[in-house]
């Protein structure tokens, strides 16, 4: 793209159809057969797979990578550094129809938009489907093929149709194991970051910043430390 382009410092792939009234990032690419939208932001160094459609006035923040084919219906909005697994869907319409009670074709009007929240750091696994409205805590993780329809909080690792929680992850997308000191903490196995219970908002926060020598969890496969990670849905 040159610098007279509404998207300088992008590289937009031929087949790709963007809109004019797109803001895309420097260094984002977008790949072939993909449809940007207008009035939807990308932040910079995202990308945008291969036939993936984002929304008209889709908020994306930077370092976004939304995978093929995956469908980021209006109004989604994702935070920064939000992973979308390839053929994830981000619904819009709780109670679709097309037409009206009496057959007439539904326009914009006819209906009330609802949108898909993913905060900072989210994954959501290949052909997940997420159903608005919910929200995607920070750092969350949905499991392929689930089918998420609440909130999901920050740290949780959710799979299933519908989709509950079956663990926790760090922010390095690990499974957190729990504090071998007996505390609520949870450990990172890789990174050693602990991780807090967060009664704001029903999941985890990081407690520190990563530091080597701090005491690593239990192993995983001793039964007695699994029980809260086998504990009520999230
Ligand atoms: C959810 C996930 C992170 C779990 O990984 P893991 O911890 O190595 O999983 P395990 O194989 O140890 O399975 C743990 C349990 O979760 C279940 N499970 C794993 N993945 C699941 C999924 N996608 N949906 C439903 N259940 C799943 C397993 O059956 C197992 O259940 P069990 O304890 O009753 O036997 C992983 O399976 C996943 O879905 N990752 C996303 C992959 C993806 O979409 N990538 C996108 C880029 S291609």
């Amino acid at each position: 793209m040159n610098s007279t382009s509404p998207h300088a410092d992008v590289r937009i792939m031929g087949s790709a159809d963007v809109s004019d009234e797109a803001r895309i990032g420097r260094g984002s690419s977008v790949w072939h057969l993909a449809q940007v939208r207008e009035g939807a932001v990308i932040g910079e160094n995202s990308v945008v797979g291969r036939g993936a459609y984002i929304g008209t006035g889709v908020q994306m923040g930077a370092g976004c990578k939304v995978q093929n084919y995956a469908l980021v219906y209006e109004p989604a909005r994702l935070a920064d550094g939000v992973f979308v697994g390839p053929a994830a869907v981000f619904t819009n319409d709780h109670f679709p129809r097309a037409v009206n009670p009496d057959l007439t074709a539904k326009s914009a009007d006819d209906w009330e938009p609802v949108g898909v929240t993913c905060e900072q750091g989210a994954s959501i696994g290949a052909r997940a489907v997420c159903v608005a409205p919910v929200t995607i805590g920070a750092w969350a993780m949905v499991a392929a093929g689930a089918t998420v329809v609440k909130d999901v909080p920050p740290h949780a690792l959710v799979a299933g149709v519908p989709a509950r929680r079956i663990g926790w992850v760090g922010r390095a997308g690990e499974k957190l194991a729990p504090a071998a000191d007996g505390t609520d903490a949870w450990v990172c196995p890789t990174t050693g970051e602990w991780y807090i219970p967060d009664e704001t908002s029903g999941g985890l926060q990081l407690a520190s910043t990563p530091v080597a020598d701090a005491p690593r969890p239990a192993p995983l496969d001793d039964p007695a430390d699994h029980d809260e990670q086998d504990g009520p849905t999230a």
